[in-house]
């Protein structure tokens, strides 16, 4: 993976306008120094949702998405990192550093990218060329437009068009080879792996061509779709087929309804159905059900009505629980007996596909179901077995109100609840404060130092490290440390990147809060009371350091200190006694 200076990207940041930026897609309304919108993530009728211009961030209060311009792009626009690196240095008129962009970019899968981009053209022209494939197309009512769209092709017979077309050299074949195109015999004979059949273009997230799926012309061959193989650009549990269509023909992805075939997609595309994507002959992966729920906050999965088309949603229940966050729905459609998404929207038309996922079951309800369907509720017996079933499953969905509700229906139908999947953090901080009598002591001072450097880190680059106050034993000292050597070495960043420092630890819940928490007064005054803070971190390092020397001193005598820790001790008495005799003088 590509490694951008951390100083491009935060002077990057710096020159970038997040509030412009967001508000040129979801709408801001100035309150105060801050400016807030229904949240674009997830589903809300009063505003939650804050963008800072100073500390050039966004945060949601209702479901905690948060981050910078960057981050915002790559969750809102649904961009990969370095294309929003991209396009935010092309907003600031910044060029992305060279070198780092060509590391990034390995040579031979640009070599792949063109040597498949160059099969789906050459199958294209093959189609035009066959009149047997038309024919074929035609007849199952795919229209040009549609064929276009979806860049669909012919692989001719024989053994050796794509071969004699692109193959030239050794080189070629070679990428032929590594991008899935070819076969090999047992004898080492290498050949076309498609042949005689519609060809179906797999495009990734940028819209690349990075794999096929073939279908027979004749229903007697098989296997009836052959897809092509693993390779450095295709891996068949990340992708699904139309995503880049679908995410062509909406700004906003309402919903996207997951279907099971190629021809599915592109006959419900063509009727008016623009939403469809399949999984590529495989089950649902929770890599799928990330990529689906980072496109649309609800998500139809269709399935035959039959056994296996059961078992699939199943898996796709599976898949889908550990995604399941506030504020996105999954819901199954079972269809009739011998028909498919392709047969129905034909007979049906979008508004009768559509008022099929009107009825879809609710993944709850889909899955309470499904466990109880062998089981007796009206005995006790019954209740504990879909206890027991259940309570795995709903551990894997993460806290929120949908894990509540999930647990709360569980306690409906059984008696018995399901224990909150992580108890700890459900603890409420007034439960901890409860027995413990008074209110928790303000604010410690690391706390307060640590909430300043977050409305303002350019506080810390008037520090220096070593750090005197390192190593003092506190809670949150190390983290205070981290952080200030972070702005020492990064001077430039911003509130936003130093949070997204600490992404996947524990530690950035609590930033993400005092960052977005408001700090009283102006700057002037968050200076100077950064600096006392400090002082008083120092003077507590002292007073612990001169404990420790005197206490070595009780235990072992005069004897007991080296000449250097005398030293040491009689240094840190000094400075406490000048500390004093500066408190004096101010007092
Ligand atoms: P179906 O056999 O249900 O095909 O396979 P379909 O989409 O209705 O195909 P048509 O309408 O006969 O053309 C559903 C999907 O399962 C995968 C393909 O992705 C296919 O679209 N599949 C099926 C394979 O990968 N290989 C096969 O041999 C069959
Ligand atoms: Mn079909």
């Amino acid at each position: 993976m590509a490694r951008i200076p951390d100083a491009f990207i935060d002077d990057l940041l710096a020159r970038t306008d997040i509030v412009e930026l967001i508000n040129a897609r979801v709408p801001l309304k100035r309150q105060g120094k801050e400016y807030s919108a229904r949240c674009p993530f997830h589903d809300e009728r009063s505003p939650s949702f804050t963008v800072s211009p100073t500390k050039q961030f966004y945060h949601c209060f209702g479901c905690g998405a948060h981050g910078t311009a960057l981050k915002f792009l790559m969750e809102y626009d649904r961009l990969e990192f370095l294309d929003a690196v991209e396009e935010l240095a092309r907003a600031a008129g910044m060029e992305v550093p060279r070198e780092t962009r060509q590391r990034n970019v390995n040579p031979e899968s640009q070599d792949l990218y063109a040597v498949l981009e160059d099969s789906a053209r050459f199958y294209r022209k093959q189609l035009d060329a066959s009149p047997r494939a038309l024919a074929y197309l035609d007849n199952r009512g795919v229209d040009a437009a549609t064929r276009e769209r979806f860049g669909i092709g012919y692989a001719p017979g024989g053994f050796n068009a794509l071969r004699d077309a692109l193959g030239r050299d050794e080189r070629r074949m070679r990428l032929l080879e590594r991008g899935g195109m070819m076969s090999r015999n047992d004898s080492g004979r290498v050949y076309d792996k498609f042949r005689e059949r519609v060809m179906f273009p797999i495009l990734d997230r940028r819209g690349r061509t990075i794999a096929f799926g073939g279908r027979v012309l004749d229903a007697d061959d098989s296997p009836k779709y052959l897809n092509s193989p693993e390779t450095p650009l295709f891996h068949k549990g990340r992708e699904l087929y139309g995503l880049w269509q679908v995410r062509q023909a909406h700004s906003r992805i309402p919903h996207i309804v997951v279907v099971e075939g190629y021809m599915d997609v592109v006959a419900l595309f063509q009727h008016g159905v623009d939403t469809a994507v399949a999984t590529l002959g495989t089950a649902t992966t929770p890599d799928h059900a990330e990529l689906l729920f980072r496109n649309a906050p609800d998500v139809y999965f269709c399935f035959d009505g039959d056994r296996a088309g059961r078992a699939a949603a199943w898996k796709a229940v599976e898949s889908v629980l550990p995604r399941m966050k506030d504020g996105r729905q999954a819901f199954f459609l079972f269809l009739p007996d011998d028909e498919d998404p392709d047969s129905l929207v034909r007979q049906e038309g979008a508004d009768g596909f559509n008022a099929r996922l009107k009825q879809a079951t609710p993944l709850s309800q889909f899955l309470f179901d499904s466990l109880a369907a062998d089981v007796n509720l009206a005995t006790l017996e019954g209740k504990g077995r879909l206890a027991e079933r259940a309570k795995p499953l709903l551990a894997q969905i993460p806290d929120g109100a949908f894990a509540d509700l999930m647990r709360q229906r569980l306690t409906e139908l059984t008696g018995v609840g399901a224990r909150a999947s992580t108890p700890d953090t459900h603890v409420p901080a007034q439960r901890a404060r409860a027995g413990a009598g008074p209110a928790p002591a303000k604010r410690s001072l690391v706390r307060s130092a640590i909430a300043l450097l977050l409305q303002s880190p350019a506080l810390g680059l008037e520090l220096l490290p070593p750090y005197r106050f390192a190593p003092l034993r506190q809670p949150g000292v190390e983290l205070l440390c981290e952080l200030l050597q972070l702005i020492y070495e990064r001077p430039d960043i911003g509130t936003g990147s130093l949070i997204e420092h600490f992404a996947g630890r524990d530690e950035q819940a609590a930033l993400q809060k005092l960052a977005a928490a408001s700090m009283p007064g102006e700057e002037a005054a968050w200076r100077t009371e950064f600096h006392e803070t400090v002082a008083r971190l120092e003077h507590q390092t002292l007073l612990q350091r001169r404990e420790e020397l005197w206490n070595k001193m009780r235990e072992g005598g005069n004897s007991a200190l080296s000449a250097e820790e005398k030293q040491e001790l009689s240094q840190t008495l000094a400075a406490l006694w000048r500390e004093r005799g500066r408190g004096a003088q101010g007092a």
